[in-house]
């Protein structure tokens, strides 16, 4: 607190003011043009992405372990949050962050965030959210549309059909993705004569009704976690989530997926298997890269299961014509699943999941006796969550503010970016990329030109050599190499947070071109539409120059290596 800051006493008249009306209408004025002002400065401050201040610096300021005793002034308040909130917060507007789906975000969403606010509308039921529901079931119609594109009659008919759901909104994905896998175990074990189903018996029983001794979810390697999240919570296990590998392109191998449908189906040792789910994914959180949903509808219809999709990053270029044809299939899907705080540049957070049959939810009715009452229109029947916020506001209002012909501009942009960004990156000669980007993510690392060319060199011996030793013998140099790279650009990455300037994530991942060895890569998320040529030009040579810097640390370890591995001395020079 400054040294100027006065503690209220607590004071029933006071308190009043701060419900009903604050102070006086001038006062509610006062702050939140001091506010606005205070988020603005924020938004005009040049310098770091992320402000100097170190984590154990900021455990020291929020070191309080009992909440206070009196009352602050509120203008005491705004002003620790400026200093100790707001200045050391993540600058992930700024255009040189290029690392996250978390992004820049219109201004007018900082207004609509107000109004959900002030509202205060509770969605779960009509009671505490009267237009508000009626927004959201229309907003759920719209992305239902987009997906499924059923008949208008359809749309005519449930748009505001109070006895069912075609979706929710959810807090994130990870609860929508949730949703979708609920539906399809309901689905998988439903209740028939002397067995009330798995939502009233268990897994454990349902498994035993049925005849199983396992239920599963297929998943491509590139899936999102929050799919082992859900199958720990749903009781199915994570063990039973079954990861396929993926192609060259980052999508799920298809023959690899009818294999392990086929021995699964076969049943080894008396292992009995219910296919709950297959999930195909539109859009991976680390590549971008879309699966191919028509085939999977195929084979998860062939297989019994229910095919989710998990388009949460993805799943809102089906807005604009030309991306529609990368989601062929995606109308075949029982559930989707798409997060409004990625592709449609909302601020955090809203998910919706979206049911192609429009009787789906009632798998998960719930109600009540003091909500969400048995013939009650409450929406809060169809979710897992109870009470939620009118966050739909944010995308219903986006959806007209900026429309579809918006949206369409955005994503170009952001598409033009990743292009540009890959250019720039394969023109340097001293960086390698890693993924053909589809939506917008690119992933690649810094591997000098030299280096690089060895590899290479080392690939094509390989490939010629078949499946013999001296195959075997390139591979392993190739991994040594690798090796040595990972560490290099788990370096370089380090330093560019130090750096500051700019910023792009890392990861690592199964490389399909290194394949089976783990490759530490970076990660650019070029979804922000102030970002420009400019700007990524100066984050490669940051890269670049960083990336040189400490090759020469790297260098005589590799020289070693090289001279080890080919018997030549004077090898790497
Ligand atoms: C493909 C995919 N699915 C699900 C999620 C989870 O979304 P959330 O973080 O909103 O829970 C993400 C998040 O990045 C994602 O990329």
């Amino acid at each position: 607190m400054n040294a100027s800051s006065k503690i209220v006493r607590a004071n029933l008249d006071y308190l009043k003011k701060l419900f009903i009306m604050p102070d006086s209408p001038d006062k509610f004025i006062e702050f939140g043009h001091e506010l606005l002002e205070m988020l603005h400065d924020f938004f005009q401050e040049k310098g770091g992405i992320h402000s100097s201040i170190t984590l154990p610096e900021l455990s020291d300021i929020f070191d309080q372990t009992a909440v206070p005793d009196k009352p602050w002034l509120i203008k005491d308040v705004l002003f620790e949050i400026k200093n100790k909130i707001i200045n050391h917060s993540v600058k992930v507007g700024n255009p040189c962050y290029i690392g996250h789906m978390t992004s820049a975000i219109p201004y007018f969403m900082i207004l609509l965030e107000m109004i959900i606010a002030a509202l205060n509308q509770n969605q779960v039921k009509i009671e505490t959210a009267k237009a508000s529901s009626f927004v959201e079931r229309e907003l759920v119609a719209w992305l239902h549309r987009l997906v499924f594109d059923r008949e208008d009659r359809f749309y005519e008919k449930h748009i505001q059909n109070p006895r069912i759901a075609l979706g929710n909104v959810t807090a994130d994905g990870t609860l929508a993705n949730m949703t979708a896998l609920l539906v399809a175990r309901e689905k998988a074990f439903p209740p028939q004569r002397g067995f009330s189903g798995v939502r009233m018996a268990g897994m454990d029983r349902a498994l035993r009704y049925y005849g199983y001794t396992r239920g599963v979810i297929l998943v491509s390697t590139r899936g999102h976690y929050s799919i082992r999240k859900t199958a720990s919570l749903l009781g199915m296990g994570e063990e039973n989530v079954i990861n396929i590998p993926v192609d060259d392109n980052n999508r799920i191998d298809l023959k690899k997926l009818q294999r392990k449908i086929r021995t699964l189906e076969a049943g080894k040792d008396g292992e009995k298997t219910r296919i709950i789910a297959v999930v195909g994914i539109a859009g991976t959180t680390e590549t971008g890269n879309i699966d191919n949903l028509d085939a999977l509808a195929d084979i998860s219809r062939a297989a019994g299961a229910h095919f989710h999709v998990d388009a949460c990053w993805g799943g809102s270029a089906l807005l604009v014509e030309e991306y529609r044809a990368m989601f062929r299939g995606i109308e075949k899907a029982d559930s989707v699943t798409i997060d409004a705080h990625k592709l449609l540049y909302c601020p955090m957070s809203m998910g919706v999941v979206l049911f192609r049959n429009e009787k789906d939810l009632h798998h998960i009715r719930y109600t009540s006796q003091y909500v969400i009452r048995k013939n009650s229109v409450d929406t809060g029947r169809f979710t897992i969550e109870g009470s939620r916020p009118f966050a739909c506001l944010k995308p219903w209002a986006s959806l007209k503010i900026i429309g579809r012909e918006g949206y369409g501009l955005l994503f170009r942009q952001a598409n033009r970016l990743t292009g540009e960004m890959k250019e720039i990156l394969d023109h340097c000669g001293n960086f390698e990329t890693l993924n053909n980007p589809e939506l917008f993510i690119l992933t690649y690392r810094f591997i000098p030109a030299r280096v690089r060319r060895q590899l290479d060199e080392w690939g094509a011996a390989r490939s010629s050599a078949g499946g013999t030793e001296t195959a075997r013998a390139y591979e392993r140099k190739i991994r040594k190499v690798n090796h040595l790279i990972n560490g290099l650009n788990i370096k370089i990455h380090k330093a560019l947070r130090r750096d500051d300037t700019t910023f792009v994530s890392r990861t690592v991942l199964e490389s399909t071109r290194y394949r089976p060895q783990n490759i530490v890569v970076l990660r650019a998320v070029l979804i922000n539409p102030l970002t420009d040529s400019r700007i990524l030009k100066a984050i490669v040579d940051t890269q670049n120059r960083i990336g040189c810097r400490l090759w020469e640390e790297f260098k005589p370890a590799y020289r070693r290596m090289l001279a080890e591995l080919t018997g030549d001395a004077s090898s790497g020079r």
